[in-house]
């Protein structure tokens, strides 16, 4: 595995390998077995895989956790050795912007609904780098995880919007045996927090389990999902919300694929988990 890290010795690499598949995981490091599942998945896809790693300034908001965001350079590559990937790209935030930005990315949908509420620009600064990734590394296939399913949803529209040549992989969320969704924000939670945060996905199940009993009205599902969180955490809850999926609009009543998702707050960590299914409350296959 080759550390790579600038844009301009990358893309001459990539020019030695043009008849060959590319599958490339983004990632801002500091990986866990969520990220290693999309990189398995590229690998058993494409001749050539190349993982990223690049804590992206544009998406963060000026409150957010820039600074604190986890960084651990030497686990990752160990990890991803292990992997027998073939490049791993490390550009420093100069390397990828080089100069204060002069172009700017604006999304009109999808953005201003589920984590896009909170974190206005956040999704402008994802699609952003990963417009200049995907001009760096030219993949012919890019795998996300469905944990970020808004995030994956909005992916899905720059790749349109864009004619980004590139084709997209969404990967199933990769749990702790108690439903807890791999997260680099677990690292945060205190012992109480980590035995309260698997509620979080088991209120989403207790919501697909009304949609398999018929319930269609979301007020009725979200309220019922709340009340269960509430009940078994002392997070504060976010957003639950129900919207359609992939195209993120409000809902009074299911009739066709949906994402039902939610977001908590504990003391230093807050927590994402979705399930996206069918009108009948069945997980929705994604490949
Ligand atoms: O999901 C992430 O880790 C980031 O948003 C991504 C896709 C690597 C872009 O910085």
């Amino acid at each position: 595995m080759k550390v790579v890290r600038t844009p301009a010795e990358m893309q001459s690499i990539i020019k030695s390998h043009s008849t060959k598949s590319i599958g490339f995981v983004p990632t801002m490091g500091s990986l866990h077995e969520g990220h290693l599942s999309l990189v398995q998945k590229a690998k058993a896809q494409n001749d050539l895989v190349i993982v990223s790693i690049f804590v992206n300034p544009l998406q963060f908001g000026p409150t957010e956790d820039l600074e604190q965001y986890p960084r651990n350079e030497a686990v990752d590559c160990r990890l991803l050795e292990d992997l027998h990937i073939d490049y791993v790209f490390i550009p420093s935030a100069q390397a990828m912007y080089p100069t204060k930005p002069r172009i700017q990315l604006t999304l009109t949908d999808r953005v201003n609904v589920l984590c896009g509420q909170s974190r206005p620009g956040h999704f402008d600064g994802v699609a952003m780098v990963i417009t200049k990734l995907v001009q760096i590394i030219k993949p012919t296939h890019m795998y996300f995880g469905l944990k970020d399913a808004q995030q994956f949803a909005v992916i899905q529209l720059l790749v349109e919007d864009l004619n980004l040549d590139v084709k997209l992989i969404g990967v199933e969320t990769v749990r702790e045996s108690d439903g807890l969704a791999k997260s680099s924000r677990n690292v945060y939670l205190t012992e109480t927090e980590k035995h309260e945060a698997p509620y979080l996905y088991k209120g989403l199940q207790l919501g697909q389990s009304l949609i398999q009993r018929d319930e269609t009205d979301t007020k009725v599902i979200i309220q019922a999902v709340k009340e269960y969180i509430r009940n078994h955490t002392s997070a504060e809850i976010d957003y639950v919300d129900i919207l359609t999926y992939p195209s993120l609009e409000h809902i009074d009543f299911i009739e066709d694929d949906i994402i039902l998702a939610g977001a908590i707050k504990f003391s230093s960590a807050r927590l994402i988990d979705n399930v996206i299914l069918t009108s009948e409350g069945h997980v929705k296959k994604m490949d």
